[in-house]
């Protein structure tokens, strides 16, 4: 038993150096294996006791024993204070001021424009209208002669354009839609066609680019009333109940008559101020009854159907309701005019 001896000390002294030294959490597991672990040099002491004489062995079990009990309780005193002080250390690196100012994200608006095609959208839905997007880029067909709008008719002169080349345009209105729509599809029609189109005009009240939402009612009977009957509804739902609508003689030569609509002024109730120019009034739209001539163009009988259009600028919509005095505005995407729209 003897020359055992130096062997219990000398494991007592190497794990006593080895803990003085601060080891991490991973020294530690493998230390511990290293003399406590299955087959560890504190067990594989033990099993020398075979080789001792019987009545030496108790003895040395016990301080074997007390050598495991004394190395398991280092180790896990160590442990602990390992574990604490890596757990200190996490706390200083994820610290986090809760008196910070939070990051706030900036909240979107939708656009005027937006809203109002929106709002014409869902009206116009309820009545029964269904959505047609045309394309911005035409035909000279389509956008006019179609129309009732020949080369050397003088009405062109009233929707200068941008040609392509070829027979090629930018719609000037999104009446060309209108004969698509007809040319593919039999009454009854019903269609509501939002959409962008082009004309090289450019002031505070004009923009080579705007939007119009452009109307098409085709069926057996369809009158003038039924026009104005529909007005009326459009006027109360997007500029108040108590608007009227009024219908003066106008031309477009795709509509036949043709008509030009004012609101009565929601601003002074018909009074008479700035926004209506005293007048008491406001024009809103273009309109008539669908031209002979542009059902026939478009393979649809005259004498059996009828219908009428409407067509409004979005931009202008939008201004009038917003109070919106440089159409500029709309095209800027300045977010300090933008987010005046937030809902
Ligand atoms: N397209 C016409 C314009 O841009 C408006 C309009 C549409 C008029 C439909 C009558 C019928 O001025």
């Amino acid at each position: 038993m003897e020359e055992m001896k130096p062997d219990i000390a000398g494991i007592k002294a190497a794990v006593a150096l080895l803990l003085e030294t601060e080891p991490s959490v991973e020294e530690l597991r493998a230390a511990k294996l290293k003399y406590l672990g299955k087959g560890g040099e504190i067990p594989s002491l033990m099993k020398r006791m075979k080789d001792l004489p019987a009545d030496e062995r108790p003895a040395f079990g016990k301080e074997v024993n007390e050598l495991r009990g004394w190395a398991e309780e280092r180790f896990s005193a160590a442990e602990k204070k390992v574990k604490a002080a890596e757990m200190q250390a996490r706390y200083e690196r994820e610290r986090i001021d809760v008196t910070l100012p939070g990051k706030t994200r900036k909240k979107g608006a939708y656009h005027p424009g937006t809203l109002i095609v929106d709002e014409l959208v869902s009206v116009f839905a309820g009545m029964g209208f269904e959505i047609y997007e045309g394309r911005e880029i035409e035909t000279d067909y389509y956008n006019f002669t179609a129309l009732n709008t020949p080369k050397d008719h003088p009405a062109r002169d009233m929707q200068d354009t941008f040609y392509l080349g070829g027979d090629f345009l930018l719609r000037t209105q999104t009446s060309a839609g209108q004969v698509h729509v007809m040319e593919n599809k039999k009454p009854p029609i019903k269609i509501l066609s939002p959409g962008k189109v082009y004309r090289p005009d450019d002031d505070a009240t004009h923009s080579p680019m705007f939007s119009q939402m452009e109307g098409l009612v085709v069926d057996k009977g369809i009158t003038l009333c039924d026009l104005k009957g529909m007005l009326d509804e459009f006027a109360k739902k997007v500029f108040g109940s108590g608007v009227k609508t009024r219908l003066r003689p106008s031309f477009f030569p795709f509509t036949e008559p043709s008509v030009e609509v004012d609101v009565s002024c929601f601003e002074c109730g018909g009074k008479g101020c700035k926004l209506c120019k005293g007048t008491g009034w406001i024009e809103v739209l273009g309109a008539g009854m669908v031209n002979r001539a542009v059902l026939e163009n478009c393979g649809i009988d005259p004498d059996e159907y009828t219908g009428f259009a409407f067509g409004m600028g979005i931009e202008r919509i939008a201004m009038l309701k917003y109070g919106i005095n440089n159409m500029k505005l709309l095209f800027e995407g300045d977010v300090r005019f933008l987010k005046q729209f937030r809902a």
